[in-house]
């Protein structure tokens, strides 16, 4: 067996770590030597209430373990005071979980701003208020491991999740700008998208009663104690996990094609469109928005017939 993948020394904190996924996180980090904040608001899965107990169970849990963890009680829409109590209690960060969350489903003709507002603030801007408190220490440090959580909503959308679907996907962009920001500082972002039966799921019925026993919260741990660690250099990744599941997903763009610019117009495009649209062996995936252009732009060069004219041969 290789060795085991150890925390110790490291300074993690999860959002959202008072129930389902998030505390599943702090458990793994904090078994593995982590000095673990375990921040939990405690609302319910509407987001609504607040209490400590949900923050307070975990961190007795990881005491119990031998390990270090404090609890906090900050909503993630104050993220700063969150980090605050890391920098309080351990000096520093070097782990950031964005996992907490929350929903409020329904149909988009019946979701009101609140609705909407709500499931922005917490999702988009609870990440950005506590990775925006933790970039310049990890900047300085040259070291920083963060961890976004996403949805299948997020990438595929999902019906009467508008709200939740587009803070979701906005993470995901999150993520790869971060992840291009803080390259050269050893600073790495990656996404999860993850499928657990958490009190959450159960409660929004998504998943058929049969499986809840088979997507255990603990199942999607593993993956992200990878991502957290040292050794993983992995960064602007999005990777799906859940049920013992591990996959990672990445853009296609079909290969399309050029039209001649002096003479486009709607019908040009509708005369092309199957080719246009046809994902076969020529498409191609691109790992960053720069070999996307690249490949473009060579394309251009070659199939230049002067001026900004362009012609495709290839079909
Ligand atoms: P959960 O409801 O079991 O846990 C979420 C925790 O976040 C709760 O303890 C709650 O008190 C806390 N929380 C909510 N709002 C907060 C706030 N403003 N500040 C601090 N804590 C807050 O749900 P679950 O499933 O563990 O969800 C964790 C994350 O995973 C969420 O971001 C969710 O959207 C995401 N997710 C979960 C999936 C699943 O299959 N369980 C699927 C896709 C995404």
């Amino acid at each position: 067996m290789s060795q085991e993948i150890r925390f110790d020394g490291k300074v993690a904190i999860v959002t959202g770590a008072g129930n389902g996924l998030g505390r599943a996180h702090a458990l793994l980090l904090g078994a593995r030597g982590a000095k673990v904040v375990v921040n939990d608001l405690g609302v319910t899965t509407a987001g609504l209430g607040t209490s400590s107990e949900a923050a307070d169970a975990v961190v007795a849990e990881i005491k119990a373990m031998g390990g270090e963890a404090v609890a906090d009680y900050h909503s993630v829409t104050e993220g700063e005071k969150i980090v605050a109590t890391a920098l309080a209690a351990f000096g520093t960060v070097d782990i950031l979980i964005n996992n907490a969350g929350i929903l409020r489903d329904t149909s988009f003709h019946k979701m009101t701003e609140e609705q909407w507002d709500l499931i922005q603030d917490v999702h988009v801007k609870g990440a950005f208020r506590l990775t925006h408190a933790v970039w310049p220490i990890m900047r300085d440090k040259g070291y920083g491991r963060i961890v976004m959580t996403a949805s299948g909503a997020g990438i595929f959308g999902n019906f009467g999740q508008c709200n939740y679907s587009t803070a979701k996907s906005g993470l995901i962009g999150f993520a790869n700008s971060l992840a291009i920001e803080g390259a050269a500082k050893n600073i790495r972002v990656n996404t999860i998208a993850p499928i657990a039966a958490s009190r959450m799921v159960i409660a929004s019925g998504i998943f058929p009663e049969e499986l809840h026993a088979k997507l255990k919260v603990e199942d999607v741990a593993p993956l992200v104690g990878w991502l957290c660690s040292e050794e993983c250099q992995d960064t602007g990744g999005l990777f799906e996990v859940g049920g013992g599941f591990h996959a990672k997903y990445r853009w296609e763009r079909s290969y399309g094609r050029f039209l001649h610019t002096d003479s486009l117009s709607p019908e040009l495009v509708r005369e092309n469109w199957e080719r246009i649209t046809r994902f076969d062996d020529k498409a191609v995936h691109h790992a960053n928005g720069g070999e996307g252009f690249k490949e473009l732009f060579e394309r251009m060069a070659g199939n230049a017939i002067g001026g900004n004219q362009y012609v495709d041969m290839e079909v």
